[in-house]
């Protein structure tokens, strides 16, 4: 089983215990706004969801692989973060993350997000990891540029999204500037 550990978190599969804690933020309304879910996600929902994502190993092309975020010192999860390999490009990866709304602002998502650049760049040695965010979702933009990722796109009005078009940033970075970015944290 992939479990990746950080100072405050282990990221590990889904199991069928966090269908609660899952539905719950995920019904959120400020959590959902810029998702591809709608709230409320009901507890069947979430149970659908997990059950799919048990048949599911990380890595595998076109199959987005979702982490569970738990708190090391009290166990139940706050929030997920996710990766995908590209289905024509598996050197490739996109990310996602969200947390419980309880959760934020307390660098979690960083730090989640931090490490699953790690494992996609140094476990599968990935060529690039992006990311796609609605460019008014200001929370997880700086989470992205916190992160060193690069803007280097901007679509106005490029997706249909719960009732109106939204316009959406795409973040990238390449393994190399990962590495660059690491020698330049270690050397202060
Ligand atoms: C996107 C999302 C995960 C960002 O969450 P977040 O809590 O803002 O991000 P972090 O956990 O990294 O916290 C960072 C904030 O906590 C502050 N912070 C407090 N304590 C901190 C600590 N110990 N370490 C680091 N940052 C800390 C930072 O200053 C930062 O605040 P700022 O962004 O105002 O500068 C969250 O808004 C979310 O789940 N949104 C709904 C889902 C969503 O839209 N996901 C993105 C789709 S692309």
């Amino acid at each position: 089983m992939l479990i990746l550990e950080t100072p405050r978190m282990v990221l590990r599969p889904l199991r069928e215990q966090d269908a609660e804690a899952f539905s719950a933020y995920r019904s959120d309304p400020l959590v959902a706004h810029y998702q591809g879910w709608d709230a409320p996600y009901t507890l069947a929902q979430a149970r659908a969801f997990i059950a799919e994502m048990s048949t599911i190993q990380p890595g595998v092309a076109g199959k987005w692989f979702q982490f569970a975020l738990e708190r090391k010192a009290v166990g139940g999860i706050i929030g997920d973060c996710a990766f995908i390999r590209l289905a024509d490009d598996p050197q490739q990866a996109e990310i996602a993350f969200t947390l419980a709304r309880t959760w934020q602002h307390q660098g979690y998502a960083n730090e989640a997000v931090g490490r699953l650049l790690e494992y996609l760049f140094t476990s599968l040695n990935l060529h690039r990891v992006t990311a796609r965010c609605d460019d008014e979702n200001y929370p997880s933009v700086n989470v992205l540029e916190r992160l060193g990722l690069r803007r280097e796109g901007h679509q106005i009005e490029n997706a249909w999204f719960k009732g109106s078009w939204g316009s959406e940033y795409q973040y990238a970075m390449l393994e190399r500037e990962w590495w660059a970015r690491q020698k330049g944290i270690q050397n202060g």
